[in-house]
């Protein structure tokens, strides 16, 4: 660093406006700065680690050696502020708004209602935004790819592709689909002429003009020519930051600093930094340093700079594959293979080549490639040059390779093939996309010319050791030996051996990883026969069905269809149209406010949670004297600060908000530290000091709990019939058992309040994330020891809830509030994705046990289920989730005799919560499988089985109350006639017959799913409209919008009612001192309870109205309103809805615990790799009985994002716990919930026609809920794949497989040869490395 050449003050620009820094801080990243410092609060912070996409902005920068400007994606929460020099960046709101101009693709996902809670709208708006800069024209791979790397937890995703469908330009799609309109816009259903109706129109939409973008700042293009580049040098609290200019200065600070690090993506020093704590005092970034950007390509082959991106380094061997023969670009094809698949495009766009090999990650998908393709690296240090192959020897441990700590990497060598080589790379994922390897793999085999005999061999694998690993001894056993099934049987047994796991590997999934180990190598072995023949080596053609094609990907145009309106409805009025959501312009514009969006106030704190280490144990010490003497730091809360009840007593059970002197969780909430800013919370409760004596023997599976009899009473117990005698005069009779793991709610914004103290009469305002402000208000009034009247609750709106924000949010707000009150100061909190997912629990965990006794026609005549959910430590809602699992026992099937009995755990997990579908995906599971064992025993297709067993006509629950099941069985037929069930089924066996490592399977699944809460009290809401003398409405109800759309909903209600434009309508906010007494937006009940009181309020105001109408009757609604207002008549109104007298006696075992039932059925089939475990959804029809819908673009969305949800839980999202009870998947990396690449590749829904509702408004139905248990069907048609799998192996009749049908789970039921060689680890032989909870 020579003196006088320093800088320290940066220069960038955002959305066209100049910013510049003196003195950043090099451990700010862009998505703070532009959130908290700028207050551009349109991206959004969803994870913090690059793996979500809500903080998605757009980076122009100017190169000045090519003249040209590129723009890219990136992920603003990994992007450091001190890496901005001379960049144009790009959030939301600088690409249009409500105020200006809208942007096309804000428009068109927003009118595609690919909108719902909208948290993640504008990543999904940035990335397709930047899509369309770099490619006006895009194809839809170009789309899929680049919407790969953000997460919605809302729509399924279906409309958000078909809304960036709209600027495709293929032939399946619009505008070129050779009739001239758009398929968007095509009928559907057209009857007697009536046009069917659609969900949204192409008709005047903004045409995308990319002459209206914004320019790239002259400024910066003046600069990067003209600037002599200064050294920059920032100084932070902690870290300092020195960017050089040149190589030469570079090598001078490395030789200096060799354990500062060189920061070029940052998508590994990042999330170090942010989720190990580890504390760098120096980073170097060499961004600047030209030489490591230069690209050469040579006959031999490409030498890239070693801080090129990835997405540079996949365009550059696409460019030079174009150019150069097949047969020298086999290393280049497969290293674009994988490069294809290697995160998301947000990460490829900044995370670097030299980055990727130095980070030396276990499972890096690019170094067995590079190291299998022979590669090498060039290094510079202060010692000079030289050029180091990229073999066996060079990755040495986990994260390190054998380069000294002072050398550089300035750029890599990948060789061109030579004709006789064949080289692929291959992995496996726990998702297609956007998901670190469980293994991977980078395989070359060279042969002698014109002959299978093998010169020369490498075989590479990632993710079965703490390095990338090459198969030496198998490698050994090929070379020099013919290419054949005999070499290759023996090949497997060494690879079995040599690669062998202990079964506590860290990771887990032994078997699978050895299992694919040896799977991936046979696909190897198909690809090298499959380019033999080519090469006319050997003659013969690979058998048909031993052919692996790639699953198929592309995302065709589904339907939705609905009913339409009667002709005679108003043109004006709403009520039944398919309406986009009402806030969807504001949340693609990043406009819409949510908790954490809300401006500091003077003054104001911020609070970190200090949780458990210990899953059982007694508190000893608590020593905060190290946090309080930190910088900025306030305050320790402690539950000795709590002036009123230090616990919740809800559900029958005391809960500690702070634990006292005992916990009982890792992750259970101890003490709360405030601070002047974010970072500095965070580092005081790392600050603190919890001393602990361990208590024995801590509970954490449902097994444990059994055993040591560790439940939450009352375990409860219904029966139908009589089941034991039943069981004597059946033709059969077969016991099983199913598990069905927990699930993470993901909701995209993390749990959030902000508690304002009004400074008089200890009054507070909280803000807050919550389905149910009235509970917050109560616990934190009662926390507070002051009157309810005291405490506000605001809710805007919520990004996403899904269940996870009625409970664990109130205990958050009493903390923050008892912090608001102590320090007389607001108090906001705010958790970070992995904290909110180590201590919000998720969706019970359940262990299915039944029994069931059949007739060989296939009747069911009695079952008898018992189910243990895994409450975790507290009982929360547990025993309401209990009751609702066994009110759905029955499912949709009539089983003369019944029983179900249910038990709750008590376990020393975090506790477990409410989650969209409350038990009863978890209730209709243990059923469906049932079912299907029954059907395999029998030996006949499942649906026939389902069929005969279903509800028909005017039936009785088995809590005998009396329903219609017509509408049930019409969705039934309905679905097989619309999914052309029958005849796919036979196409399914057909494609089975012909394919021997890829197997499709079906799955059709009804549901019936009650309506209403089994407790009185709780079907009861309230609303209170204003009329404003401007003729404006105001309208709040107890109904909080967390994307379900109910106040788009409510304000159709409000238009019909008032017989005005819903123009006129506002919906602000839900708060507690306009609607009092409110209950949960939950059970699918929030349209129902709220729509009769927003209707009645309005009934009210409209019958006030009548007598002015009646004197002018040719007045407007204005006019009106004024006279009214004149006339001294009142223009404001409460409504109220005293819902049905719901109960259950289960005393009696009888009652009427919902109002109605809400129907669907679902046809599904799957394509599975069996190889792999990897599979594809082929295509989903979903017909829903939902009565008169009153918004059926809201309806559809709700039925397409749960049913997504439902498709995670069955068959993606796994939560795995440690042995001693700390949650491993504490963020997307780990956790993976559906993405783009999840979606059915047609996937149809249609609401059945013709059913009013004679219980609910308007005639509908609630189906916030009821589809995500039909997500059962992906799991039960990979079951099926499976099932035709193992049949291969002779393997006949019911199997145990638990979900989700995980690729692991899936594959090793498939009793391949290769999964059949690996040994199992014999249960309890050994500690595994996760829990089975
Ligand atoms: C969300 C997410 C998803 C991912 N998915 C995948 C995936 O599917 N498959 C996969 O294989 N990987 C994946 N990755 C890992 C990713 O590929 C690497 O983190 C990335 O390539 C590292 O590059 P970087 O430039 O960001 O490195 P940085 O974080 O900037 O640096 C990493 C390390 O490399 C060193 N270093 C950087 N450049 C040089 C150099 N020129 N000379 C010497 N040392 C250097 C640094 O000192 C540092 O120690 C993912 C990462 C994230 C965050
Ligand atoms: S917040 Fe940046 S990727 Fe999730
Ligand atoms: S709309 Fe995508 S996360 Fe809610």
């Amino acid at each position: 660093m020579s003196a006088g050449k320093e800088g320290d003050v940066l220069c960038f620009f955002v959305n066209g406006k100049k910013v510049t820094v003196s003195h950043a801080d090099p451990e700010t990243m862009l998505l703070s700065f532009i959130r908290e410092t700028l207050r551009l609060t349109g991206t959004k912070y969803g994870c913090g680690g690059g793996g979500c996409g809500a903080c998605t902005v757009m980076v122009s920068r100017y190169q000045a050696h090519t003249k040209t400007i590129v723009h890219h994606s990136a992920n603003a929460c990994l992007l450091p502020l001190c890496q901005l020099q001379g960049a144009a960046i790009t959030t939301v709101e600088g690409v249009g708004s409500t105020k200006t101009r809208l942007h096309p693709v804000q428009e068109r996902i927003a009118k595609a209602h690919g909108s719902q809670c909208g948290f993640c709208t504008p990543g999904m708006v940035m990335s397709m935004y930047t899509l369309l800069r770099n490619r006006p024209q895009p194809s839809m791979e170009d789309i899929t790819q680049t919407l790969a790397g953000n997460l919605c937890r809302c729509t399924g995703y279906r409309p958000i592709v078909d809304g960036c469908r709209t600027f495709c330009q293929e032939a399946n799609c619009c505008q070129v689909n050779g009739s001239k309109e758009c398929c968007l816009s095509r009928d559907t259903n057209t009857e007697a002429g009536q046009e069917a109706p659609k969900l949204f129109d192409m008709d005047g939409l903004l045409p995308l003009d990319p002459t209206q973008e914004l320019i790239f700042p002259p400024e910066l293009i003046l600069m990067a020519q003209t600037s002599n580049p200064q050294t920059l040098t920032f100084r932070g609290e902690r870290m300092t930051w020195v960017s050089p200019t040149s190589l030469d200065e570079l090598i001078q600070l490395k030789t200096k600093h060799p354990e500062a690090p060189l920061v070029m993506g940052n998508t590994n020093i990042g999330p170090e930094i942010k989720f190990k704590g580890v504390l760098y005092p120096l980073i170097i970034s060499p961004t600047r340093v030209l030489e490591l950007f230069e690209v050469s390509v040579t006959e031999q082959g490409v030498w890239v700079g070693a801080g090129c991106s990835l997405s540079h380094v996949l365009s550059v061997l696409r460019n030079v594959v174009g150019q150069i023969p097949g047969e020298k670009a086999e290393l280049f094809r497969a290293l674009i293979q994988q490069l294809r698949n290697l995160g998301g495009e947000q990460i490829r766009n900044v995370a670097t080549l030299g980055g990727h090999i130095m980070s030396a990650f276990p499972n890096s998908d690019l170094n067995p490639v590079l190291a299998a393709g022979n590669s090498k690296v060039r290094v510079i240090s202060g010692g000079g040059s030289r050029e180091i192959s990229l073999n066996q020897d060079f990755f040495v441990a986990f994260g390190k390779t054998v380069l000294k700590a002072d050398d550089i990497v300035v750029s890599v060598f990948i060789p061109c093939s030579t004709k006789w080589e064949v080289v692929r790379a291959l992995r496996q994922a726990p998702r297609k996309e956007n998901a670190f390897a469980t293994v991977t793999t980078g395989m070359r085999v060279l042969f002698s010319e014109g002959s299978r005999m093998v010169q020369d061999v490498s075989i590479f694998y990632g993710g079965v050791r703490p390095t990338t690993v090459r198969a030496s001894k198998t490698c050994a056993a090929i070379m020099g030996r013919l290419w054949d099934d005999h070499t290759l049987g023996q090949a497997y047994d060494v690879l079995l051996e040599e690669l062998d796991l202990p079964p506590s590997a860290p990771g887990g999934k032994v078997e699978f990883r050895r299992s694919l180990t040896l799977s991936l190598l046979f696909k190897f072995n198909l690809e090298v026969l499959q380019k033999l023949r080519e090469m006319d080596v050997i003659t013969e053609e690979l058998p048909e069905e031993m052919q692996t094609q790639p699953l198929p990907r592309e995302i065709q145009l589904g339907l939705q269809e609905f009913q339409n309106v009667s002709k005679d409805q108003k043109d004006q009025d709403p009520v039944g149209r398919p309406i986009m959501h009402r806030s969807a312009l504001s949340q693609a514009t990043g406009e819409a406010v949510y908790c954490d969006d809300l401006p500091r106030t003077e003054g104001e704190l911020f609070l970190a949670l200090v949780t458990s280490a210990r899953p059982y144990a007694k508190i000893t010490g608590l020593d905060m004297s190290e946090a309080l003497q930190l910088p900025g730091v306030v305050d320790v809360i402690t539950h000795k600060d709590f002036p009123g009840k230090k616990c919740f007593s809800g559900f029958g059970y005391d809960e500690n908000v702070l634990a006292e002197t005992e916990v009982s969780c890792i992750g259970q909430l101890v003490c709360a530290v405030v601070a002047d800013t974010r970072a500095h919370a965070k580092r005081g409760a790392a600050a603190v000091m919890i001393s602990y004596e361990d208590l024995p023997e801590p509970i954490f599976t449902i097994q444990e709990a059994v055993e040591k009899k560790s439940f939450f009473e009352p375990r409860m117990e219904i029966e139908r019939g009589n089941v034991n005698e039943a069981f004597t005069n059946v033709d059969q009779v077969y016991e099983g058992e199913f598990r069905i793991g927990g699930q993470e709610h993901f909701y995209m914004e993390t749990q959030s309040v902000l508690v304002v103290p009004v400074g008089e009469e200890r009054e507070f305002n909280v803000y807050i994330s919550s389905q149910w402000p009235t509970y917050a208000q109560d616990a934190i009034a009662a926390a507070l020891d002051v009157p309810f009247n005291r405490v506000t609750c605001h809710v805007k709106r919520m990004g996403g809830a899904f269940g996870g924000k009625v409970t664990k949010t109130a205990m958050l707000a009493c903390i923050a509030s008892v912090a608001a009150w102590k320090t007389d100061r607001a108090v906001r909190c705010v958790l970070e994705r992995g904290e909110d997912m180590l201590i919000t629990g998720g969706r019970h965990p359940v262990l299915g046990k039944y029994k069931v006794g059949f007739m060989n026609d296939g009747r069911i005549m009695a079952a008898d289920i018992q189910y243990f959910t895994n409450a975790g430590c507290a009982c929360d809602e547990s025993i309401l989730v209990a009751e609702k699992v066994l009110l759905h026992v029955d499912h949709a099937y009539n089983i003369p005799n019944l029983r179900g009995c249910s038990a709750v755990c008590k376990t020393n997990l975090p506790s477990n919560t409410a989650f969209r579908g409350f038990g009863v995906p978890q209730s209709l599971f243990v059923v469906e499988n049932m079912i299907n064992d029954v059907a395999m025993i029998l030996g006949r297709p499942p649906d026939q089985i389902r069929e005969l067993n279903m509800y028909k006509g005017t039936s009785l629950t088995h809590y005998k109350m009396e329903f219609d099941a017509e509408n049930l069985c019409r969705c039934w037929e309905e679905c097989k006639a619309k999914s052309d069930y029958s005849a796919r089924r036979r196409a399914a066996e057909q494609f089975n017959q012909q394919n021997r490592w890829k197997k499709r399977g079906m799955a059709i699944v009804p549901i019936k799913f009650g309506i209403a809460f089994s407790a009185s009290f709780l079907n009861q809401a309230a609303a209170l409209v204003h009329i404003y003398k401007d003729g404006s409405v105001l309208v709040t109800h107890g109904g909080t919008e967390m994307g379900q759309g109910i106040h788009t909903k409510m304000q159709q209600v409000a238009s019909r009612e008032l017989g005005i434009p819903s123009s006129k309508i506002y919906i602000s906010e839900t708060s507690t001192n306009t609607v009092p007494n409110t209950l949960p937006s939950a059970a699918s009940f929030g349209t129902d309870s709220n729509g009769i009181a927003v209707r009645n309020a309005c009934q009210i105001l409209y019958e006030r109205l009548e007598p002015i109408r009646q004197k002018n009757p040719e007045g407007s609604w204005e006019k009106w309103v004024q006279s009214a207002f004149f006339e001294k008549i009142s223009l404001s109104a409460t409504g109220f809805y005293k819902g049905p007298d719901c109960y259950m006696d289960w005393e009696k075992k009888e009652g009427f615990p919902f109002l109605y039932f809400t129907y669907g059925v679902c046809s599904c089939e799957v394509e599975l790799d069996c190889l792999t475990g990897d599979y594809r959804t082929v295509r989903v029809d979903i017909v829903a009985d939902i009565g008169r819908s009153v918004n059926p673009s809201v309806d559809i969305g709700q039925i397409e994002g749960a049913f997504m949800q439902g498709l995670g839980l069955f068959t993606l999202e796994e939560l795995k716990f440690s042995p001693s009870g700390l949650l491993y998947t504490r963020g997307p990396s780990q956790y993976k919930i559906p993405a783009v690449c999840d979606v059915p590749l047609q996937f149809n829904v249609y609401l059945l026609p013709d059913s009013p509702n004679p219980h609910a408004i308007y005639s509908s139905k609630g189906i916030g809920e009821p589809i995500l248990s039909l997500g059962c069907s992906a799991f039960l048609a990979i079951k099926d794949a499976v099932a035709a799998a193992r049949a291969e192996s002779g393997l006949q009749g019911p199997f145990s497989m638990d979900s989700p049908a995980t690729a692991e789970r899936a594959c090793l039921a498939c009793a391949t040869p290769f999964t059949q060689k690996v040994p199992v680890c014999k249960p309890g032989s050994f500690k595994p490395w996760a829990l089975n909870i």
